[in-house]
């Protein structure tokens, strides 16, 4: 039977399925939980360098083939978070997630991951409802070259980026990950999105814009990955609308290492890891591919 192995960068994880960002990672009980149930790994909830409450309520809405959040980066702040992520740790590999709003606050924020056993960062530079941080400096590749050029010089581990979708030059922002040195591309975050209510005129939520996640924008997810694979040669880890193994080995042929799910989690829970990475096994074992790494990027060829 295949490998579900996966390697990115010089991280080696033993299967491909990785828990998104922001969804059953405010705790390391609930890390915990997603890498007993099959997670290759999990990336925690983006953390900030203070406490956040985030946007006031409402700020999540169920749509047709997905979610709106606006959640507004809610978390307790890197010190206290130091105990979720030694509790998910000893269960298994944990990325830490960080935002900013400059390259010094990433430098201060990966440190700290780094010192509390993340095995890898991820730069949010992709939040699309947060001012002053996500897209606002992840949609300028000077900056983000420059902010991945600050963390890579700070630390060991590797350093992932988390791309956004709301912009025309993704792969610019791929290849100024790529020439700072960073380890691979996360793609994609959540589309900027607005649902109004006509009864009331208004949009339902409180910060009005929030990010589109859910099978909706898996094709948007897929096509990125694609491009991104045309444009730079490091890793890259696809998320978007995952929920089933076919979806995720669409983004493994697109040119993924690797995939995230997060909407999904919603409807299937936890279990989900084990059944897509099933289902990728039997997929596998029917068309005689005998890893991970000889389905990635196979759509271009
Ligand atoms: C949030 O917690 O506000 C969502 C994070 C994101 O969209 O990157």
């Amino acid at each position: 039977m295949g490998s579900l192995k996966t390697t990115i960068g010089k991280l080696e994880f033993t299967n491909p399925s990785i828990l998104a960002s922001g969804i059953m990672d405010e705790t390391g009980l609930s890390m915990a939980r997603v890498l007993d149930s099959g997670a290759g790994a999990v990336v925690s909830k983006s953390i900030g360098t203070k406490a956040n409450l985030g946007h006031v309520n409402p700020c999540f809405l169920e749509v047709t083939s997905g979610y709106i959040n606006s959640m507004g980066l809610p978390n307790p702040g890197i010190d206290a978070y130091k105990k979720e992520m030694e509790m998910a740790i000893i269960k298994g590999k944990v990325i830490g997630s960080i935002y900013g709003a400059s390259a010094q606050e990433f430098v201060e924020l990966a440190g700290k991951m780094e010192d509390f056993g993340a095995c890898a960062i991820e730069l949010n530079l992709s939040c699309p409802h947060a001012k002053g941080y996500g897209i606002e400096v992840g949609t300028d590749p000077k900056i983000v070259k420059d902010i991945v050029v600050a963390v890579k010089s700070s630390i060991k581990i590797p350093v992932w980026a988390k791309l956004t979708p709301n912009t025309h030059i993704l792969s610019d922002i791929g290849r100024a990950v790529e020439n700072g040195g960073g380890d691979a591309v996360v793609a994609i975050n959540t589309l900027k999105a607005m649902v109004i209510e006509p009864e009331f005129a208004k949009p339902v939520l409180s910060n009005k814009i929030g990010g589109l996640s859910g099978n909706a924008i898996k094709p948007v997810g897929v096509r990125a990955v694609y491009d991104l694979r045309e444009s730079i040669s490091i890793p890259i880890i696809g998320t978007g609308g995952i929920s089933n193994y076919r979806d995720a080995l669409e983004y493994i042929m697109a040119g993924a290492s690797a995939f995230q799910i997060g909407s999904a989690i919603f409807n299937d829970g936890p279990e989900i890891f084990r059944k897509i990475c099933g289902g990728i096994s039997k997929f596998m074992k029917r068309y005689g591919y005998d890893s991970i790494e000889s389905m990635v990027g196979i759509a271009h060829e």
